[in-house]
């Protein structure tokens, strides 16, 4: 194995999308960000060189960290900010993880241009477990606002209402048709319905009418992300949703895909025409031209909600280009599932399932050690400065997390007092109908104060995330830092602890890191706490995160040093 070195620049970079430019914070001035690649058990050393007004971390998406807590990145967790001037180097390794994630900022909402993909190759002379691709793309989902994404949150935070919804989706850094700025920009942008209007079954196979083809030619001439590939050749795709706030869809015109891999775990191959991929969460698909030999294929990502409290049905468009095509020739279309397609998702999240062959099995935890409930919510607390004199706030068994102003893992390695507290409940203060319509007015407030819940290592633990309808159900991306997990049952409504557990997966359950917990109903998951830390969990949704829904686990049990944590690096930044 190698040591591989990357050095990321955090600098201002004028980037002009929806025809306007704005100075957005990057890596080394790309959007999205640099690709790290490295092989399964390599060293990787990433100096990041902060030259920005901002504080800055960086989160490694999905690494498991064993043992090197201090290198996972969440700001106020396992370190302070990395300050306007200042240097960190992240030092890792690659321990038993092979395949896509990714790395983006984690402090204030700076991911939002701060992210790009990590490539993690098997172990030199090891293949695939399915048929090698001819060639690999990475495809990076995010979210664009014209306008300054910082000044939304804190324009938010002051009202304590929700934040502007962005202004359009993005494929490898562009959004594609709705970025064609002629005269009038809003004649081109063009949301799901437009699709319906001129395609009329789900794929249309040739016929465009003109105006539509126009705008494709000035799309083409405009920069959508265009994907190369050759008739009868596969390919594989890594498609990595770094948007803040929405889950998405993602599909291309006239092809299916075989899902082989989320979370740099791999999967039971199955075929599909739509992906469902949600923010944190990675899917590796293949891709076989095989309409060839000619012709443009639209690849459409729209967003997934099924209890909107917000709209937005913006669709982002890319091109999948065979070899030999006319540029202005027409693009065959597709039509996106619409916002609240939940059957096109809840058949995608059932069809995964780990590969669990004899290289890569499925180790689920059997016997658990620890049984957790945790709701996971929005509510509504006072607030004297916000304009209804009340915030919309999130939380996790009625606790709204507070970021402390040092780091959490410092304070656990160094015993220092008064950072946080090891009481987080580990189920639902109350138990109520979790589910039901009309919520009694007292769920609506949580407690809010820095909490953690404190696992033994090496300890077992099945943890049913719960979503709760106190104010409306929302999908919930939930995010646990240094584990995979596996996720043994999902379901609608409250979960039954008698009857649930019957119908619980244990044998070839999905593994990940990020995982989509049903809108209105709850997912199990089971892992082993073999990593010595102090681990953030929370709602990937940005929004979500700013308003609360966090927590933190704390592994230890005080023995040897191969079961503790290695020692802070001497250049871990001090707040
Ligand atoms: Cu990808 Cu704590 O986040």
């Amino acid at each position: 194995c190698m040591v591989r070195h990357y050095k990321f620049n955090v600098v201002m970079k004028n980037t002009s999308r929806l025809c306007s430019t704005k100075p957005i914070v990057t890596v080394n001035g790309k959007f999205p960000g640099p690709t790290i690649v490295a092989r399964e058990d390599d060293t990787v050393l990433i100096k990041v060189v902060n030259h920005v007004k901002y504080n800055v971390s960086i989160h490694w998406h999905g690494i498991r960290q064993l043992r090197t807590g201090w290198a996972d990145g969440p700001a106020y967790i396992t370190q302070c900010p990395i300050q306007p001037g200042q240097i960190y180097m992240y030092n890792f390794t690659l321990t038993g993880q092979r395949g896509t994630l990714w790395w983006h900022a984690h402090i204030l909402w700076l991911r939002a241009t701060v992210h790009g993909a990590i490539v993690i190759l098997p172990k030199r002379g090891v293949p695939y477990p399915f048929p090698k691709p001819h060639k690999e793309a990475i495809v990076v989902l995010s979210e664009w606002w014209k306008s300054d994404v910082e000044a939304v949150i804190n324009e938010a935070m002051k009202s304590g209402l929700a934040p502007n919804v962005s202004d359009a989706h993005t494929i490898n850094g562009y959004p594609g048709l709705v970025s064609s700025c002629l005269s009038q920009d809003s004649i081109y942008v063009v949301p799901v319905t437009l699709f319906s209007l001129v395609v009329t079954n789900r794929t249309i196979s040739s016929y465009i009418d003109y105006g539509f083809s126009i705008m494709f030619f000035f799309f083409f001439f405009l920069g959508g992300f265009t994907l190369p590939v050759e008739a009868g050749k596969t390919y594989m795709l890594r498609i990595i949703n770094a948007a803040l706030n929405e889950e998405l869809f993602f599909k291309i015109a006239g092809h299916q895909l075989t899902v082989v891999e989320v979370d740099a775990v791999y999967t039971k191959p199955f075929k599909t025409d739509t992906v469902l991929i949600a923010p944190g969460q990675t899917t590796n698909v293949l891709l076989t031209a095989n309409r060839g030999p000619a012709g443009k294929y639209l690849v459409a990502v729209s967003p997934f909600m099924d209890a909107p409290i917000a709209v937005d049905n913006v669709t982002a468009t890319a091109t999948l280009h065979y070899s030999g095509t006319l540029d202005h020739g027409p693009t065959i279309l597709t039509n996106p599932p619409p916002q609240n397609a939940t059957p096109v998702a809840a058949n995608f999240a059932d069809s995964l399932r780990s590969l669990n062959s004899k290289l890569y099995p499925a180790k689920v935890p059997l016997k658990i050690d620890r049984s957790l409930l945790f709701t996971i919510g929005l509510g509504v607390n006072p607030c004297s400065t916000c304009v209804n004199g009340s915030r919309v706030v999130a939380g996790i068994n009625n606790v709204t997390f507070v970021m402390p102003t040092v780091s959490l893992l410092q304070a656990h390695f160094f015993n220092t007092s008064g950072v946080f507290t090891d009481d987080f409940p580990g189920n639902p203060p109350t138990q109520y109908n979790y589910t039901a319509a009309l919520q009694p007015v007292t769920n609506f407030q949580t407690e809010t104060g820095t909490k953690l819940y404190r696992l033994s290592y090496n300890s077992t633990v099945q943890l049913v995330l719960q979503d709760t309808t106190v104010i409306a159900a929302e999908n919930h991306p939930v995010h646990l830092h240094g584990f995979n997990f596996f996720e043994v049952g999902r379901g609608l409504g409250n979960f039954n602890p008698k009857k649930d557990p019957k119908k619980f997966n244990l044998v070839d359950p999905v593994e990940r890191n990020t995982i989509s917990v049903p809108s209105g109903g709850w997912s199990a998951i089971r892992f082993r706490a073999d990593n010595p830390g102090v681990w953030f969990m929370h709602c990937h949704l940005e929004v979500h995160t700013t308003w609360g829904l966090k927590m933190a686990f704390v592994v230890d049990n005080g023995k040897g040093p191969s079961e503790s944590l290695l020692p802070p690096p001497t250049d871990l930044p001090i707040c």
